[in-house]
């Protein structure tokens, strides 16, 4: 594939109505947990991007037999009579961290699982460590062997008490998957709350599975023999609504945001609203308003749910670039966060990194700059600031981008963006 960019003209207002799709995150686990049955699983609501076909891809490759609806790939129907291969390669796992989310339910319904290691990213070593511990609790014996996690429980997982030491969005999903077919009764305490959780929970139980305790940190599954099939819909996606609140932010203007949720974004929606911008629930999902006035520097800490999150930190970091005053930006998530940080400095920002923590001082204006982001996040946030900024910016490796933003140029263009996909 040719190498693309995308190149922003900045200081355009965006006005107008944007669709929210279904979420990323929430859409992965669920895609796994077509494994837990030997019947149909109908997902509705997919969004359309490079990670979700990763995903498919991988399923496909454990013996999922994946068809679509005539829709481009929005709606899935997805059958395993069989699991073909209870091995996850490493060419598929290197592509997208997410793969581990197949290891709880091929351990669950085979009593084997081999999951090649997901290595360092971008945004810091990511271990799985947690998501071990938790099947050695349900009784599976873990071994490495060639780069490779191999989980074993030849006479099925049985349920046990996973406590995890700190909350890890990932290992709740591969846990509570896998205790849905466990024998007997599996407590997880200080689970993670995020909204995709209760998505998957919610499907589940759409499948047969016993939970108690869904948008809870303490999660009791009783578990079955064998899930059956269901149809869910994926819940919308906070972080697409969040980011594009945040370009209505950055450039000014009024957006309604159609089909998001604005109870999905407590915090952020506050946020935002003691930084300057006004957002109210509307029938059909919420309006994003920012008049001409400059925005007002906040902290920003990112928790896990219910609190700020880590996945927009950056595009928040944009935001204080230019607000009046200063802000602190603190990421407690992840260790290796601020790669956009040297990118908006390009573009003028003025940010100072002191270990976990960001001192942003907001400077009059950004000015438009060639950037290069490492992650997903990164990447949007950047183009976020070339949407702000004076003159052109040209943000390479929109492969983050397509991760994870579906049809990113052509909605903010419908809002009045000057944004281009260009080849080489
Ligand atoms: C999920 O990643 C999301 N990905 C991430 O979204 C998101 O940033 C993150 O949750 C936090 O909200 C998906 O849902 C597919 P974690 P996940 O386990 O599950 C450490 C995006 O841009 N940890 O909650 O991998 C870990 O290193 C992405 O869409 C361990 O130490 O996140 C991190 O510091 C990026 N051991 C922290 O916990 C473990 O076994 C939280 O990670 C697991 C995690």
């Amino acid at each position: 594939m040719a190498l693309q960019k995308i190149v922003i003209r900045g200081g355009r207002p965006l006005s107008g109505r944007i669709p929210i799709e279904g979420a990323k995150n929430a859409a992965l686990p669920l895609l796994a947990a077509a494994l837990l049955t030997d019947q149909t699983l109908v997902l509705t609501g997919l969004p359309r991007l490079a990670d979700i076909a990763s995903m498919t891809a991988l399923l496909e490759q454990h013996g999922v037999q994946v068809a679509q609806n005539g829709d481009g790939g929005k709606t899935l129907h997805l059958s395993t009579p069989e699991i073909a291969s209870t091995t996850a390669p490493y060419d598929l796992v290197r592509k997208m961290r997410a793969s581990v989310l197949v290891l709880g339910p091929l351990v669950a319904r085979c009593g084997t699982a081999r999951v090649s290691m997901p290595g360092g990213c971008a945004i810091g070593t990511r271990p799985i460590d947690l998501h071990l511990k938790g099947l050695e609790a349900m009784g599976a014996e873990i071994h490495l062997e060639d780069g490779y996690v191999v989980a074993s429980a030849p006479k099925g997982l049985k349920g046990g008490l996973v406590r995890f030491p700190f909350v890890s969005v990932g290992a709740t999903e591969n846990i509570l998957m896998a205790a849905c077919l466990a024998r007997g009764e599996t407590i997880l305490e200080n689970a993670a709350r995020e909204p995709e959780i209760t998505d998957l929970a919610h499907c589940l139980i759409a499948m047969g599975a016993e939970i108690e305790g869904v948008g809870t940190e303490r999660l009791v599954v009783r578990g079955r023999t064998l899930l059956h099939g269901a149809t869910h819909k994926v819940v919308a996606d906070r972080i697409e609504a969040g980011t594009y609140a945040m370009a209505v932010a950055a450039t000014g203007g009024r957006v309604e945001l159609v089909g998001a949720k604005t109870d999905l974004l407590g915090v952020v929606i506050d946020t935002l609203a003691r930084a300057g911008v006004e957002i109210e629930p509307t029938a059909e999902g919420m309006m994003v308003t920012r008049g001409p006035q400059r925005l007002t520097g906040v902290d920003v800490m990112t928790q896990p749910f219910p609190g700020f999150p880590t996945d927009m930190q950056a595009q928040m970091m944009v935001l204080m670039a230019t607000a009046e005053g200063a802000a602190m930006i603190t990421e407690t998530i992840f260790e290796n966060r601020f790669m956009h940080v040297p990118e908006l400095a390009r573009m003028g920002a003025d940010i100072t990194v002191h270990g976990a923590s960001a001192l942003v001082r907001g400077v009059k204006r950004l000015s438009g700059a060639p950037v290069m982001a490492t992650d997903l996040r990164a990447s949007v946030s950047l183009v976020l600031a070339g949407l702000a900024a004076e003159g052109e910016t040209t943000v390479n490796r929109v492969y983050h981008l397509d991760r994870g933003y579906e049809r990113l140029e052509e909605k903010l263009a419908a809002c009045g963006a000057r944004i281009e996909r260009v080849s080489g």
